[in-house]
């Protein structure tokens, strides 16, 4: 496997949308790739936040041969083990009533909207609210509530009715939201925007908002849930009051798999034929997915924060260290931003030098989004060689 040959190949084939990196990866190892050329690499992305038990993990290897072996797809018009057992640790770990499953976060998005049309259908509250910064998705709906502009500009006209606030700006909440508000999409803890928690006094605001004019609240948590904060979703810490939760990336834990998980008041909003999806919930992902919840439940997702506050007070350390390049450590658990004072991509070439892989995201936020099985060494590995990184540039 020659990355120039891969590379040639790749770019006579596709429409150019990925930027790749020039690795050609053989193979994975708890939080290590391995390449083609022998090199061994720190994985601090856990490819996009989605390896959260790594990479050939046995018991999640063993449940999905065992899947595969009695059955890699039935329709959704079976009852199917797998999904419902899936089903309940969501509800369980989130208390959530209820759970629809499709294939990926923009699809989860979707889906969310769908319901709150659905739920206010015939009467006038048809305006969808999200925040400045915000990514939700790239299917049409999931884009049009993405505030990012270089998402979205070019692929207009979006879905009408959607307001993009001032995120963590109270005075734009009370300004922007009225009786005509549907319903609010939220990440609580910004993923693409740069690692930006929303401030207390923001989600009060919100909170009491909803009360007054009775809209619906959906958290994303896309890229900081499933455990990935320490709790099974990070808008809990922040006290938001949701009524959806939309989830994918780590739920199958390396396989296509997304979700919605509704409380008591969107129950019962669709019923047969109004949702669906050919292979929402197949049941090899849905098999992953359980590993992942029972791993969750026995200690993974409390070890994160722990793990999570060594690898922020390190980096908090070293903002101390290099105040005229670090300007900033923001995070919960294992989802953390280093905001530089320059552009970020150096950073990502001088550590994928060296042996490990970071990610840049909003230009200059270093982000960390490694599987929940890293251990204390190799958090230390990171930090040794950041250090070395930083301290060069
Ligand atoms: C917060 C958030 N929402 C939605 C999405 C879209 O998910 P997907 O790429 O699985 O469609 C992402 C993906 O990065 C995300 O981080």
């Amino acid at each position: 496997m020659d990355i120039n040959n891969l590379k040639d190949r790749e770019q006579n084939d596709f429409f150019h949308t990925y930027k790749r990196l020039e690795i050609a990866v053989e193979k994975g190892e708890g939080c290590y790739l391995y390449t083609a050329g022998g090199s061994k690499i720190l994985d601090m992305f856990g490819g996009l936040a989605v390896n959260v038990l790594g990479y050939g993990h046995k018991k999640m290897n063993d449940a999905i041969k065992e899947q595969v072996d009695k059955y890699i797809h039935i329709s959704n018009f079976f009852y199917q083990e797998k999904q419902i057992g899936l089903a309940e640790k969501i509800k369980t770990l989130s208390g959530a009533n209820k759970v629809f499953f499709c294939n990926s976060g923009t699809e989860a998005a979707e889906a969310a909207i769908k319901l709150v049309r659905k739920y206010f259908s015939g009467s006038n509250k048809t305006e969808l609210v999200s925040f400045t910064g915000s990514f939700h998705g790239r299917t049409m709906g999931a884009l049009s509530l993405t505030a990012r502009k270089k998402y979205r500009e070019q692929f207009r006209p979006l879905l009408p009715g959607i307001k993009h606030l001032e995120f963590n700006s109270a005075d734009d909440l009370e300004r922007g939201i009225n009786e005509n508000t549907a319903a609010v999409f939220i990440e609580c803890l910004q993923g693409e925007g740069g690692i930006n928690p929303a401030s207390k006094e923001f989600i009060l605001k919100l909170n009491e908002l909803k009360q007054k004019f009775g809209f619906l609240i959906s958290a994303d948590e896309i890229q900081s849930g499933v455990g990935r904060t320490g709790t099974f979703s990070a808008y809990t810490q922040f006290g938001l009051d949701a009524d959806i939760i939309i989830m994918a990336k780590g739920i199958g834990g390396g396989l296509p798999l997304g979700a919605i998980a509704g409380f008591e008041r969107v129950e019962n909003v669709f019923t047969y034929g109004e949702h669906g999806s050919t292979f929402g919930g197949n049941p090899v992902a849905a098999a992953s997915g359980i590993v992942v919840m029972e791993e969750l439940e026995t200690g993974l997702m409390s070890a994160n924060s722990v793990k999570g506050k060594l690898l922020f007070d390190k980096l908090a350390a070293m903002k101390l260290k290099y105040p005229d390049k670090i300007k900033n450590i923001r995070g919960m658990g294992l989802m953390i931003g280093i905001e530089l004072t320059f552009p970020g991509e150096k950073i990502t070439i001088e550590m994928m030098k060296r042996g490990v892989l970071v990610n840049c995201t909003n230009e200059n936020v270093i982000r960390l989004l490694p599987p929940y099985i890293i251990t204390n060494n190799e958090i230390e590995l990171f930090i040794r060689v950041f250090d070395e990184v930083i301290l060069s540039v």
